[in-house]
């Protein structure tokens, strides 16, 4: 094991002509709480798309907990994503024609003790207030429901790193500050990282490090 959670050295990444990250140096120890922010468009879903290995950097190298991810295969970087990392993506992306509850569960299918992935997914939608909603289809949630849903499906794996996508964008002043406790909590029990891109500078202010995108580049360094 490593102190460094997540280090990303030279990182590029382009679409089409478009250069989204220009070179990104980034060092987060293991355990901290990370602050990502910076305007619309200046790159920060791509930071975290590169970081968790869903999109490929074109330069560079990312390393999460000490494992470098250039040369890994699909098929290993799935893997990795899905013992090491929890994402809530900004568009939530739950399946639509599974309840709640089944996209809570859908990272543990590989996982031995169904009963015990159950009892999980179900005390987390409880924690985020969707006890009462378990059988809903995202279609039939709102879009702050959603989000919950999607934020239980991120903690579902005990991940080590968690990667948040403005998970608080569609939530209420206290639903919000409710789910970023509950991130923060489950996160501390095990000494994972936490890691959130968000608008919300009183979130920011409570962060141990905080990371401003500007541009494709991140302004103050190491923080
Ligand atoms: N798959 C893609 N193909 C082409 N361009 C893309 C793609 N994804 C992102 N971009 C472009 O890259 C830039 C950075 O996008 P990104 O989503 O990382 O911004 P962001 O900082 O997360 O913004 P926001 O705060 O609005 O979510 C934008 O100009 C966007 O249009
Ligand atoms: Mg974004």
């Amino acid at each position: 094991m490593t102190d460094t959670a997540i280090q990303l050295q030279g990182v590029t990444k382009r679409y089409g002509e478009l250069q989204v990250l220009k070179g990104i140096d980034l060092s987060v120890p293991a355990g901290r709480f990370v602050a990502v922010i910076g305007k619309s468009g200046s790159g920060k879903s791509t930071l975290l798309a590169v970081m968790s290995g869903l999109e490929k950097a074109d330069g560079g190298d990312v390393l999460l907990a000490g494992e470098n991810l250039s040369g890994h295969s699909e098929a290993r970087m799935a893997e990795l994503r899905r013992r090491t990392i929890g994402f809530v993506f900004q568009s939530f992306n739950l399946i639509p024609s599974l309840s709640a509850l089944d996209n809570v569960l859908l990272p543990t299918f590989f996982d031995g003790d169904a009963a015990a992935s159950r009892a999980r997914a179900v005390s987390l939608l409880e924690q985020v207030g969707l006890g009462g909603r378990l059988h809903h289809r995202p279609s039939q949630l709102s879009g702050g429901e959603q989000q919950r849903v999607a934020i239980a499906r991120a903690l579902v794996g005990h991940p080590k790193i968690l990667l948040a996508d403005e998970p608080t964008g569609n939530l209420d002043a206290e639903t919000g500050a409710d789910v970023l406790g509950l991130l923060l909590d489950m996160t501390r029990i095990n000494g994972a990282t936490l890691l959130i891109v968000t608008h919300d500078l009183d979130i920011a202010a409570r962060a141990d490090m905080k990371i401003e995108m500007k541009d494709g580049r991140i302004l103050n360094g190491h923080a």
